[in-house]
Formats: C-alpha cells, sequence, structure tokens
C-alpha cells in the first residue's frame, strides 16, 4: 500500500515530467528558421520569433556597426535598410523578414570606396563620441533616394528620427548636403 509520501512524491515527478515537456514545447515553437539576404550574402539561420532584427543582427550575424540605443524606436541609432528603405531596427521582428534584402553599415562601401555620405561624414567631422554615426550614416543615404526639399530645414526635418546625443547636427546636415549635392 503506497504512503502519503509515496503519492506526493508521485505527484511531484509526474508534474517535474509535464514541466520539461511544456518547455521543450515552446522551445520547439518560438524557434523558427529564415533566409536573409545581409549585405550582398544569403544567409540562414534560426531565430526567436521574439527577437527583434536589431538583436538578431548584432547577437547572431555579430554586425556590431548597427547600435542599440533606445530599443524603443526613438533614437535612430539601429537604422538599416530592408528592401532600401530606412528602417528602425529594433522595432522589427527578424522572423518577419523572410527573404527580404538588409543592408547594414558594414555592407555600404563598394568595392572597397566609402560610400558618399560615409566620405561626407570623415569630410565634416560629422561625429563625436559616434555612437549615433551607423545609424545616422544609413538614414542619410536613404534620404538620398528620397523626396527631400533643398534646404538645410528639409534634410533636419527628414533625419529628425536620428538623435545625436553630442550635438554634432549641424556638421551632420553640411556632410548629408554635400553628399546630396555630389549625388
Ligand atoms: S535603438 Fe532603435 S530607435 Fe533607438
Ligand atoms: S556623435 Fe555622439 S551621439 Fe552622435
Amino acid at each position: 500500500m503506497s504512503t502519503s509520501q509515496d503519492r506526493l512524491d508521485f505527484i511531484e515527478a509526474t508534474a517535474a515530467r509535464a514541466g520539461r515537456a511544456a518547455v521543450a514545447e515552446v522551445a520547439a515553437v518560438v524557434q523558427r528558421a529564415i533566409s536573409l539576404r545581409v549585405n550582398g550574402e544569403r544567409v540562414r539561420l534560426d531565430v526567436d520569433v521574439r527577437a527583434t532584427l536589431l538583436d538578431v543582427v548584432r547577437e547572431q550575424l555579430q554586425l556590431f556597426g548597427t547600435k542599440k540605443g533606445c530599443d524603443h524606436g526613438q533614437c535612430g541609432a539601429c537604422t538599416l535598410h530592408i528592401n532600401g528603405r530606412r528602417v528602425v531596427s529594433c522595432l522589427t521582428l527578424a522572423v518577419m523578414h523572410e527573404g527580404d534584402e538588409i543592408l547594414t553599415v558594414e555592407g555600404l562601401e563598394r568595392e572597397g570606396m566609402l560610400h558618399p555620405v560615409q566620405q561626407a561624414f570623415i569630410e565634416h567631422d560629422a561625429f563625436q563620441c559616434g555612437y549615433c554615426t551607423a545609424g545616422q550614416i544609413m538614414s542619410a543615404a536613404a534620404l538620398l533616394n528620397e523626396p527631400c526639399g533643398a534646404s538645410d530645414d528639409d534634410v533636419r526635418e527628414q533625419m529628425s528620427g536620428n538623435l545625436c546625443r553630442c550635438g554634432a547636427y549641424p556638421n551632420i546636415v553640411a556632410a548629408i548636403q554635400s553628399a546630396r549635392r555630389g549625388a
């Protein structure tokens, strides 16, 4: 005849087995295999369906040029291009981008030549600590192909989603205007 201690042991063991099975089931559900094209190269990887594109780019693809500032869509530090359009990557899930073309700052140069915006940022000393710079450059590179008025104010408006805690704004605008003139 089983004692009450035996019954308690049985209940605990059953609960532990059920817990392990549930954890395994959840782990299987939250992982998805996706395929992206990143900086011109096809990559396949398993991602957590809850992972942002920013976290996948930095932590799984080890592309640390794209920065995490606020992680809330407010600073623009995480800006990259998806299918040619600028996007704040902290606000989009990686799993939503099956087959998409992702461009990060590491992929901006062509055949060893800096992108005109990168070159202009250097020439106009458009950064101080540099934390916002990759996001600024990716936004500015996209801006070259967007409708935007000619004035500095138009550029400021188009770049208003990219914050710079160092206040390098005058030089950033000068760099972008210089790149636009050369574009
Ligand atoms: S980290 Fe994405 S907008 Fe700030
Ligand atoms: S250069 Fe430091 S935050 Fe912009």
